[in-house]
């Protein structure tokens, strides 16, 4: 919330907005000419911001010329449910050009989690599907049991940094032929890779193995890219972008965007030497939680939270 530095009047984008937990606290801060547009590419997200904000009555619900559900809070607030990687097109659909302040907090939610059925964790048998955004064709069952061990050996290595990718994409190939039939819950995946989970760090394996396979079903480093340079070209001069990542692959490219304006984190200057980039990183480093917050909330242990600022040109 500081990072964002409201003004009541402003417009602002939650484009990932989960429980609502941040939307509720910018709309607090927002006062009666202030807007905010959340994005959540899930359902199970839309149908938390239908009740969270009923138009004190009713939310009015509306169908967009692009066919997806938006929730209007008394013109205050808008829900989308759709994928952050089209920002730009979507608050241009509803008339915004430019906006004050956008907030990610990427990756998965407490709810999608905690919800066997949809995959995400290891602690329960279910379906092997990782779909953020269940009208996507492919799950994670569909990559495990159609990718060769090459490409497969090749995703686990860039997505998951997983020391013995090649190992594990063997085990899974070879779980497929003998078992004779496809790996389609999350417990015949940890079958498949059992051998391969180092003692004492087996959980540690095991995430790292689902982070990559959901890192492809969702295109979430695509997606990032996507949002990052909407976001530079949407913010007013001044604006403010915070991002909160928790993996390496995330951090690295908003780290290298705030500070460079390009993936890579190349920094080019004018003849001048003024650094040409969008935007210029307010946060010293990467923000980390505090002792008191992660006894309240581990899940916040891997948390990354950096602040950039569009240029004032
Ligand atoms: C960590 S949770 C956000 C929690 C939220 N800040 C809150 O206060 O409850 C991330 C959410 O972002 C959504 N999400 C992730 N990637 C997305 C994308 N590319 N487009 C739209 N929503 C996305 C997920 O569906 C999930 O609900």
């Amino acid at each position: 919330m500081e990072g964002l530095a409201i003004r009541p009047e402003g417009t602002y984008v939650d484009v990932t907005f989960g429980g609502g937990g941040h939307s509720r606290a910018i709309l607090s801060a927002l006062g009666p000419e202030g807007r905010l547009f959340a994005f959540d590419q899930d359902e199970d997200a839309a149908a938390v911001a239908a009740e969270f904000f009923p138009l004190r009555g009713n939310p009015e619900i509306q169908e967009n010329e692009a066919g997806s559900m938006d929730y209007t809070e008394g013109g205050r607030f808008t829900f989308i449910n759709e994928n952050f990687r089209y920002l730009k097109s979507f608050l241009r659909l509803h008339g915004v050009r430019q906006v004050d302040g956008i907030l990610a907090d990427l990756g998965v939610s407490s709810h999608q989690f905690d919800e066997g059925e949809r995959g995400f964790s290891t602690r329960f048998d279910g379906p092997l599907d990782l779909r953020m955004d269940r009208r996507g064709e492919v799950t994670a069952a569909d990559l495990v049991n159609s990718l060769d061990e090459n490409d497969l050996a090749r995703l686990l290595k860039l997505y998951g940094e997983l020391p013995n990718a090649k190992q594990m994409a063997r085990a899974i190939v070879k779980c497929r032929q003998d078992a004779g039939g496809p790996i389609k819950t999350t417990t015949d995946l940890k079958e498949a890779v059992k051998h391969h989970l180092p003692r004492g760090k087996e959980n540690k394996y095991l995430a790292m193995l689902f982070q990559a396979l959901r890192i492809e079903v969702n295109g979430e480093l695509e997606a990032l890219k996507a949002l990052l340079q909407q976001a530079s070209e949407v913010l007013v001069p001044g604006g403010r972008l915070v991002v909160i990542s928790y993996h390496s692959l995330e951090d690295r490219l908003v780290k290298n965007f705030m500070k460079s304006g390009n993936f890579e984190g190349e920094i080019e200057k004018d003849f001048f030497g003024n650094v040409l980039s969008p935007l210029r990183m307010v946060s010293h480093g990467a923000v980390q939680a505090s002792e008191a917050e992660l006894a309240a909330n581990n899940r916040a242990r891997s948390a990354r939270l950096r602040v950039g600022e569009r240029i004032k040109n």
